[in-house]
């Protein structure tokens, strides 16, 4: 049985972005686990300033609220739970093996299924989870085309919204209220072991090695030296597609 996940719910059959109302209604109070959920997005928000582009009744646009009662320092491993809540919502749609491309890319058969976008606001963290579900390939922009994958095209299967947002609210309170998931996390994730092109203020490549608990990635270089990044600083790319 579910507690908080989903305690209050508002939908938009249109709206910009259910993280920019999130955020709105964080300030005013709203509490821990309210979600605002949208049909499409007009303005969606992707990580690094991007735009994370919909179609009507493609996908799952879902924006929580989260007031975590934990110290600061704790506060990057929630960004672990919501991506291994999101994977596990995603694998039991799907039955397909599901994996993490940090920080919190959400992968299937070496395409992007689903993304999500951690904003604070106070106290709270807005967490924004876009699942592409119903989408073909042409519904995609061109540019992310040869990347980006739907649940239904990757399983062959047809899947409900409704069922997949119940799935994905149990999994956020699973995994939000289990042990840490710092380990399950570094389990799912694709970028360890793998080779990454980290690109910030310069390129330069390396071998991703660990993740650690202030939600970075330790990165060594070619001659040896381990290098803490930030996802907010720079982008991982894989040398072959996704890592
Ligand atoms: C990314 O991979 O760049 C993150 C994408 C996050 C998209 C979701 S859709 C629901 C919520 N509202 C937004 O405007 N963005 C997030």
């Amino acid at each position: 049985m579910r507690h908080w996940a989903g305690c209050e719910r508002q939908y938009f059959g249109y709206i910009d972005s259910t993280n920019r109302r999130a955020r709105m209604l964080a300030r005013d109070g709203a509490p821990h686990g309210f979600i605002c959920v949208a049909g499409n997005q007009t303005e969606g928000r992707g990580r690094r300033g991007r735009d994370w582009v919909s179609a009507p009744g493609l996908s799952l646009l879902l924006s929580i609220i989260l007031r975590p009662k934990v110290e600061a320092a704790s506060r990057p491993l929630f960004s672990y739970a919501i991506a291994l809540a999101a994977a596990d919502a995603c694998e039991a749609a799907c039955r397909l093996d599901t994996w993490i491309k940090w920080p919190n890319d959400i992968i299937i058969q070496g395409k992007k299924v689903a993304g999500i976008l951690l904003e604070g606001e106070g106290d709270a963290i807005i967490a924004g989870i876009g699942i592409n579900v119903k989408q073909k390939e042409h519904d995609f922009p061109t540019d992310v085309r040869q990347k980006a994958a739907s649940l239904e095209m990757v399983s062959g299967k047809r899947i409900d919204l409704d069922w997949l947002e119940a799935a994905l609210l149990d999994s956020i309170e699973t995994r939000m209220d289990g042990a840490d998931c710092l380990q399950a996390y570094r389990k799912r994730c694709i970028t360890l072991g793998a080779q990454v092109c980290v690109i910030g203020e310069n390129t330069w490549k390396g071998t991703a090695v660990d993740i650690d608990p202030s939600g970075a990635l330790l990165v060594r270089d070619s001659d040896g030296i381990v290098h803490t990044v930030f996802a907010g600083d720079v982008s991982i790319k894989g040398e072959n597609g996704y890592v």
